[in-house]
């Protein structure tokens, strides 16, 4: 496993490990995209990307959302970063040093100005993110400069810190971002993520693009910075084998709500919606009895434009009976932590990733 050079913790006083306060709670969150049509940009429909969510992080956690292409994963980080306003909902966070907390989906942007800095976000391509105009020090020193934290040596140092800190090198800091590999591009918008000392990231697929050795690098770099600095983590992805390996507690979306929410360690030994069978059934396996014996989901996910009637998932199931057509189900906690919104959930007995011993 690569290692963060030891040198650079003493820098990181200011985070506090893990504990059992939620930093940012998530009640009943909805987004709404309205579809225009015609010259007058008459209101024709609605996306109901993301419809009704609530879950929490607590500080130092990393929680995994996961569904399939379009089901609201991108929309969620983006209402939590501010960068799409909620049509409905609350995203309540806690900054640091005991001030209230605060919902950001109400305030306005002036407000959000001092506590952007505690939520900063790790996208997908890492080439798109970073201006290319711009050297890697000059890339990591902006956002200490803009929010006039630090300048001079101590900007420097700091930018140096950060550097060493996702493991490359002082003589990197001079070039510009197309001298460097996809893995690389990586560490360097991670690094400039974790400039102004956050306390969560929003990590939206952020090793999709890259090869699957380089993958794993980043995924280790992830897990050695959060353990050194108590730091939370929302892993947006569409691999649950990779979710695993970070979450201690994973959301499964369909079509803008939530079907199943569980800590990592019971999801994994029995799922308890199809949906979540379906897609551990994918996940490669060590066992050549099972290898091929995947669950395939009959047509696309329902267009949340439009859903089904009933439960959403309903076209897809095979568990699916009358009620399911008819009545959606409630997310209800079926276990201690554990809910689920299925009406069969009581006496479905699912196979997890435990018995199908994925290779995760
Ligand atoms: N600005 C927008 N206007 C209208 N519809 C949008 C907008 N942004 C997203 N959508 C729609 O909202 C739904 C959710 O999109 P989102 O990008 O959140 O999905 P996702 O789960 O991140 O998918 P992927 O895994 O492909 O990244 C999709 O149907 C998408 O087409
Ligand atoms: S409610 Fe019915 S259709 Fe929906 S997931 Fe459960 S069994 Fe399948
Ligand atoms: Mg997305």
């Amino acid at each position: 496993m690569w290692r963060v050079p030891e040198s650079v913790y003493h820098i990181e006083d200011l985070y506090s490990v893990t504990s059992s306060h939620n930093l940012l709670e998530v009640n009943d969150l909805k987004k709404h995209f309205p579809i225009h049509k015609g010259m007058f940009k008459k209101t024709v429909g609605l996306v109901k990307a993301v419809d009704g969510v609530s879950f929490s992080i607590k500080e130092g956690e990393t929680l995994g959302l996961v569904g399939e292409s379009g089901c609201g994963k991108t929309t969620v980080g983006r209402m939590i970063m501010g960068a799409y306003r909620p049509t409905a909902g609350h995203i309540w966070f806690q900054p640091p040093n005991g001030s209230p907390k605060v919902d950001l989906a109400s305030i306005d942007s002036a407000a959000m100005k001092p506590l952007r800095r505690y939520i900063q976000m790790v996208f997908q391509d890492p080439f798109a993110s970073l201006n290319p105009r711009m050297t890697v020090r000059e890339i990591l020193a902006e956002p200490l400069i803009v929010n006039k934290i630090l300048r001079g040596s101590e900007l420097e140092d700091r930018v140096r810190q950060l550097i060493d800190l996702v493991g490359l090198r002082v003589s990197h800091l001079s070039r510009y971002p197309h001298a460097f590999s996809g893995g690389q591009r990586q560490r360097i918008s991670i690094a400039r993520a974790l400039a102004l000392y956050p306390k969560l990231l929003v990590a939206d697929e952020p090793t999709s693009a890259l090869d699957v050795s380089v993958q794993a690098q980043i995924v280790n770099l992830a897990l050695e910075i959060q353990n050194r600095m108590g730091l939370a983590y929302l892993f947006i992805s569409h691999d649950l084998g990779l979710v695993r390996h970070f979450s201690q507690r994973i959301v499964l979306m369909y079509v803008g709500r939530i079907v199943e929410y569980a800590p990592a360690d019971p999801l994994f030994a029995r799922p308890r919606h199809p949906y979540t069978e379906a897609l551990m059934s994918n996940v490669p396996t060590t066992r050549r009895d099972l290898q091929g014996k995947k669950i395939i989901l009959k047509g696309d996910p329902a267009d949340p434009m439009n859903p089904p009637p009933g439960c959403p998932f309903h076209p897809r199931c095979q568990y699916a009976e009358d009620l399911c057509f008819l009545k959606e189900p409630s997310l209800v906690e079926i276990e201690p932590g554990h809910l689920v919104a299925c009406h069969r959930a009581a006496g479905l007995n699912l196979t997890g990733c435990d018995a199908l011993g994925c290779a995760i």
